[in-house]
């Protein structure tokens, strides 16, 4: 039986709205859920349906125009901008469809940058960053230029990136966009043992219907709604 504990996410009554010169734009309505710690939830609808939108907001690099995203029980946009950014370095981890690495730096200081913005020592740093290499497979590409590595070792990257300070949750839009079939499936089985064998909270955005089905519950968006959500693989029945 599931162990019932306080969700890692809670996401409330959120909206999002735009003014356009036809008047208003409703692209998120009413969304509500939660996420516990340890599930691996995918998002998919499409093109236009809001996933990205709703992702940003969850991660709080955009504002809803109402309502409330909980992280770890806290009240995230009740924060000021300051404690916002702490929030949102500390307990989130990012991956992106176009890995966002700075090509000028080497994949080691790419991945210390959440470490970086923290504070934390430079040792512990380094400590955390060989460990993660090592997990992901890119232990010997520290000193490279993100340009010279292919698209899946830069997605694992930005995976470890994203994994340096232990963040509460892992979001993800659209991380298999730019791969192709081989690379993109080595890359979401990399996330789907980040959730089954160390117990990771991710929330990933696709269009793969494939890769959706191997997650544990599948949200599915239509117009800004949720029409659909779909727990698909229980792991603690
Ligand atoms: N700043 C903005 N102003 C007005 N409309 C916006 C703005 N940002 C996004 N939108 C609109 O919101 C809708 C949802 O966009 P969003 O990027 O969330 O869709 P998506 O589901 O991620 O699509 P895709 O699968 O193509 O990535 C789209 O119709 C988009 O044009
Ligand atoms: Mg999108």
């Amino acid at each position: 039986m599931a162990v019932s504990s306080a969700p890692i996410l809670r996401v409330e009554q959120i909206y999002k709205r735009y003014d356009s010169s036809a008047g208003e734009i409703s692209i998120l309505k009413n969304i509500n859920f939660t996420v516990s710690k340890g599930e691996f939830v995918s998002i998919v609808g499409p093109s236009g349906s809001g996933k990205s939108t709703l992702l940003n907001i969850i991660g709080t690099l955009d504002r809803p125009s109402e309502g409330d995203i909980f992280i770890d029980g806290v009240d995230a946009f009740s924060l000021d901008d300051h404690d916002l950014a702490y929030l949102r370095n500390s307990a989130i981890g990012f991956i992106f469809q176009s890995y966002n690495l700075i090509n000028r730096a080497s994949v080691l200081k790419n991945i210390e940058i959440p470490c970086i913005i923290a504070g934390v020592a430079k040792n512990e740093r380094l400590e955390r960053a060989l460990k993660i290499m090592g997990l992901l497979g890119i232990e010997d590409k520290g000193s490279f230029k993100p340009f010279n590595l292919s698209g899946g070792q830069q997605q694992r990257v930005a995976i470890a990136r994203a994994l340096m300070n232990n963040p509460s949750i892992i979001l993800a839009d659209e991380p298999t966009g730019n791969l192709d079939t081989k690379t993109g499936n080595e890359v979401f089985n990399l996330l789907k043992m980040l959730s089954n064998k160390y117990d990771r909270t991710v929330v990933m955005v696709t269009h793969n219907p494939e890769l959706a089905e191997k997650t544990d519950r599948i949200i599915h968006l239509i117009d800004g709604e949720i029409e659909r959500d779909e727990y698909i693989n229980t792991k603690d029945i």
